[in-house]
């Protein structure tokens, strides 16, 4: 009895281990093979082993882009996209693994070259692996290039984020160009989300692990149930941003820095006819916390869980079906400025957004010396200190939870 027990273990280690394997064989992509995005003598993508992944040519604006996608899901999941800010690809790129080992992108009429994949040495074949990994090999096996390496606005499982290294947004849903936020790994052991603008201060920064000092090569970990930590240099877990669930094979789980700022755990359940990403966990601010969500001259104000934008008086949106661009003063068609203060209360701003400060006895000589000095746009004034302000005016966002100072803007009727 004992002894059959152990050969029934013993038999599902061994089928556990050969479907692990199977698994994590990878259809080989042999040199001379390529892609071209309208597929007439050639395919625009390959394809992982158990088709969860697909490497190629993906939509961009008017043209493509070439990308790391979820083969099986409707909804288009872009998970890494090479050269993100390049401007669409042609109908007539073609994507090569050159006979000599090199992979690379052909787009002009004179069959110029760009580089996907480092060439400092040469490759032997290519593989898409069922892990969303897209990996070149030397003649010996060893991995040459990998996507993981450069990850763009998303981790997958087994992937990390190594230390000096960031994540950035996507402009949008549909163009995975670089947006307006950062993740960053930095050096110092520290998690930090910015804006996307240098330099990065500590000011500016809008969520931190506060793992500051803590170990060198600190690392931004996920785990195939969810699990989202930083691993110091020895190994151990300093932190954890999500616990992750217990999970079987058919949950697959990433995480991004999302178009708004915000990171999130997602998880999607494969067999499942319709299948939908849903979230498991995200950073916990709230939406009008990404510095920079309104854009210039704007402030963000929480609705109902929902970063609404509003321009500040005076002025509107620069563009209004994207409003992270921010807003301008609105034309006054008459042609000269009738100015007069009007208020703006409980928001906050860039710390220490002023130009000028001075002694005022009272709001209203604040609000004089400002549409006195053409210079100034907006005013704050508290202890009896003026301070002057000139546009743009960023990071605004309503508050109700603390008291705040109340802003004047110079507003022409
Ligand atoms: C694509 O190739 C066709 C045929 O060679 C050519 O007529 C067309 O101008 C090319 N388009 C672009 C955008 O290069
Ligand atoms: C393959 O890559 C490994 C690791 O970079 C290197 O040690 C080895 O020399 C390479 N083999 C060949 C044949 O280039
Ligand atoms: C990593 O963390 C462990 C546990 O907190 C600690 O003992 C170790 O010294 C840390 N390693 C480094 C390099 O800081
Ligand atoms: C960085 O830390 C990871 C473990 O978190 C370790 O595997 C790796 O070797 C370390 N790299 C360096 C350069 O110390
Ligand atoms: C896998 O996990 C999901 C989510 O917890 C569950 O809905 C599904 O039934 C599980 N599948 C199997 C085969 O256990
Ligand atoms: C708030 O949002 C939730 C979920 O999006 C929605 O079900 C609810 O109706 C909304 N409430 C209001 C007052 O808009
Ligand atoms: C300027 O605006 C004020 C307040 O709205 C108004 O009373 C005044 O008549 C205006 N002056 C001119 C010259 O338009």
């Amino acid at each position: 009895m004992a002894s059959y027990t152990f050969v029934f273990l013993l038999l599902s280690a061994l089928y556990i281990s050969a479907v692990v394997a199977a698994q994590q064989r990878s259809s080989n992509i042999g040199l001379g093979s390529s892609l071209s995005p309208s597929s007439t003598n050639s395919s625009s993508s390959w394809l992982s082993p158990s088709g969860t992944f697909a490497f190629g040519f993906y939509p961009k604006g008017n043209g493509f882009a070439i990308g790391i996608w979820f083969a099986q899901i409707t909804q288009h999941t872009v998970v890494w996209t090479s050269n993100r800010d390049d401007p669409p690809l042609s109908r007539n790129a073609t994507l090569l693994l050159t006979s000599d080992g090199r992979l690379i992108l052909q787009d002009t009429p004179q069959g110029k070259e760009k580089s996907i994949a480092d060439d400092s040495q040469s490759a032997s074949w290519a593989s898409m692996l069922d892990t969303g990994n897209f990996v070149l090999y030397n003649s010996t096996g060893k991995i040459i290039w990998q996507s993981f390496d450069s990850p763009t606005d998303t981790l997958l499982p087994g992937q990390r984020l190594v230390s000096g290294k960031e994540l950035f947004s996507s402009v949008s849903e549909t163009d995975h160009s670089t947006g307006i936020f950062m993740l960053s790994m930095q050096s110092d052991g520290n998690l930090v989300q910015y804006p996307n603008e240098n330099p990065q201060t500590n000011s500016k920064a809008y969520w931190a692990s506060g793992t500051y000092g803590q170990s060198d090569n600190v690392t931004l970990n996920l785990d195939d149930d969810g699990h989202l930590y930083l691993l110091n240099n020895t190994g151990f877990t300093i932190y954890n941003l999500f616990a992750g669930k217990p999970t079987n094979r058919t949950v697959f789980y990433r995480v991004a820095i999302d178009v708004d700022g915000i990171i999130r755990v997602y998880s999607i359940i494969m067999n499942q006819k319709n299948k939908l990403w849903s979230i498991n966990w995200e950073s916990p601010i709230n939406k009008c916390e990404p510095k920079g969500i309104c854009g210039f001259n704007a402030y963000c104000t929480l609705l109902n869980q929902t970063a609404i934008c509003n321009c500040i008086p005076g002025f509107s949106f620069k563009d209004e079906s994207l409003h992270s661009l921010g807003c301008e003063l609105k034309i006054n068609n008459e042609g000269y400025r009738n100015n007069t203060m009007s208020m703006l209360e409980n928001t906050v701003w860039e710390e220490d957004l002023y130009y000028a400060i001075l002694s005022s006895k009272t709001e209203r000589d604040c609000k004089e010396a400002c549409l006195a000095d053409k210079y100034c746009e907006a005013t704050s004034f508290q202890d009896q200190k003026c301070r002057k302000l000139s546009f743009p005016l960023r990071y605004g966002r309503r508050t109700l939870d603390r008291p705040t100072t109340p802003i004047f803007v110079k507003v022409s009727m």
